[in-house]
């Protein structure tokens, strides 16, 4: 399966989809990664691993509309199939989000429908919630919304801060975003609906 993955920032989900794709039978492969952001850290991450990495800077359009066509441009050119965001701090415009309908999945550090935005874990750790999580979901013009593939709930300690909040959960979504995009790789994960279902999996 072809990826296109789409960042802002450090791009350690990125660099656990380097990782898993540079495996054997892995059955993806990361064509571009995108970042609408210049010089951050993933940018460097996908060309460490010798990958095609791109700057799309938002700031440098004139409107939303001419921003996401060059991203559409972009993930066509390389013939993506599924696109990943992975960090990717823009909302995407409802027409953006149909034409990658079903083929564009994201990662968000709750158990959604939960806490959907920023600063989840702080608002977790505020609520007193005992349990934070992530959420691998299809990506519908709603934010943080949209069909969901995979899920862990994540037990919030008596001394936790935001900070190890922060790390425990990204320890979970390293494992996974591979686990969720291997899955989809091997036609495993059907759209029915506003749900996912799968098929010849024990999931
Ligand atoms: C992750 O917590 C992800 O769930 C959220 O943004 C963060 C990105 O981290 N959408 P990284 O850039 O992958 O390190």
């Amino acid at each position: 399966l072809r990826l296109g993955v789409m960042i802002s920032g450090s791009g350690t989900n990125l660099q656990a989809l380097i990782d898993a794709c540079s495996g054997p039978d892995y059955p993806a492969e990361i064509m571009v990664v995108i970042s609408n952001r210049p010089g951050v850290r993933g940018l460097e991450r996908a060309e460490q691993a010798g990958l095609k990495a791109v700057t799309i800077d938002h700031k440098a359009y004139e409107d939303k509309e001419t921003f996401e066509d060059a991203l559409h441009d972009c993930l066509s050119e390389h013939n993506v199939e599924l696109v990943c965001l992975a960090g990717f701090m823009r909302l995407l415009t409802s027409g953006f989000v149909n034409r990658w309908r079903d083929r564009m999945i994201n990662i968000h550090p709750s158990l959604l429908p939960s806490y959907k935005g920023l600063h989840t874990h702080a608002r977790a750790l505020e609520d007193g919630v005992r349990f934070a999580g992530c959420t691998i979901h299809y990506v519908r013009p709603e934010m943080d919304n949209g069909p969901i593939i995979m899920q862990a709930a994540i037990p919030i300690d008596a001394d936790e801060t935001e900070e190890s909040l922060i790390a425990k959960t990204l320890t979970y979504e390293h494992k996974m975003y591979p686990a969720a995009v291997k899955l989809i790789a091997q036609g495993k994960v059907r759209v029915a609906g506003n749900k996912v279902a799968f098929k010849d999996t024990d999931m």
